[in-house]
């Protein structure tokens, strides 16, 4: 199956206290789907929500596809609850876990598609083992914590070798993704774009999400295809 372009805006930097309206716009302004940041205070040096809001979230926002991004220890221990409150994806950090075969067993047992995702200090080499097991590879372009942070670029030969061995497989792209970076991120072979102040913060959500889904498509017919 080749790759189409998808283009999930973060939530994180968006007006928390109207949530659901917020998440029911940006899927109107084109949305493929929505990526949603859970930090728990430990992994990263922040905090941000759990399943009750994703429950919530749910219920005002039917059939969004949600992709958890979940910067947290122990990513084991919340794959049920989130499954229970309406998640679609489960992406986890390789980092934050000591078995991951054993965790995406989990997260399939719960019905959820499975992510699996790197910082920028983790070889994308620590992934392959991996990869077959998994629906989408996340190369975070900024350290995960934060929204609003500036890309990077030096992380695109991570992205270019994924897409070279993988040349079907979903790769995600986080962190200072704009009409400005995602060129760099395109040439080198994401499909997936998570896109969250440059989106949330534009006074046209639709016309920038329009902008990154041009560039993506422009490159998708240059990828390798075997
Ligand atoms: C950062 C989060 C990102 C963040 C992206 O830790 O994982 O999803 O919200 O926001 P921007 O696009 O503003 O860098
Ligand atoms: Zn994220």
């Amino acid at each position: 199956m080749p790759c189409t372009c998808k283009i999930g805006p973060s939530i994180l930097n968006a007006d928390l206290s109207c949530l659901a309206d917020q998440s029911n716009h940006l899927m109107e302004c084109g949305a493929d789907y929505l990526h949603l940041d859970v930090m728990d205070g430990h992994f990263v040096p922040n905090i941000t929500f759990g399943a009750p809001l994703v429950k919530c979230l749910r219920a005002k926002v039917p059939n969004a596809f949600f992709d958890m991004h979940m910067m947290v220890s122990e990513p084991e221990r919340w794959v049920k609850d989130m499954a229970d409150a309406g998640a679609d994806q489960y992406t986890f950090h390789l980092e934050a876990t000591k078995d991951p075969v054993a965790l995406i067993q989990l997260i399939r047992q719960h019905g959820m598609k499975v992510g699996i995702a790197i910082k920028p200090g983790t070889s994308e080499k620590e992934l392959l083992p991996y990869i077959d097991q998994v629906d989408m590879a996340l190369v975070m372009t900024v350290e995960p914590g934060f929204g609003g942070q500036k890309f990077m670029s030096d992380m695109m030969p991570k992205v270019e070798f994924l897409r070279q061995q993988y040349p079907s497989l979903d790769i995600e792209v986080d962190g200072g993704l704009s009409p400005k970076t995602i060129e760099e991120a395109a040439k080198a072979g994401a499909n997936m774009i998570v896109s969250g102040s440059a989106v949330v913060k534009s006074d046209d959500p639709k016309t920038v999400i329009m902008q990154l889904r041009t560039v993506v498509e422009s490159w998708i017919p240059k990828w390798p295809t075997t």
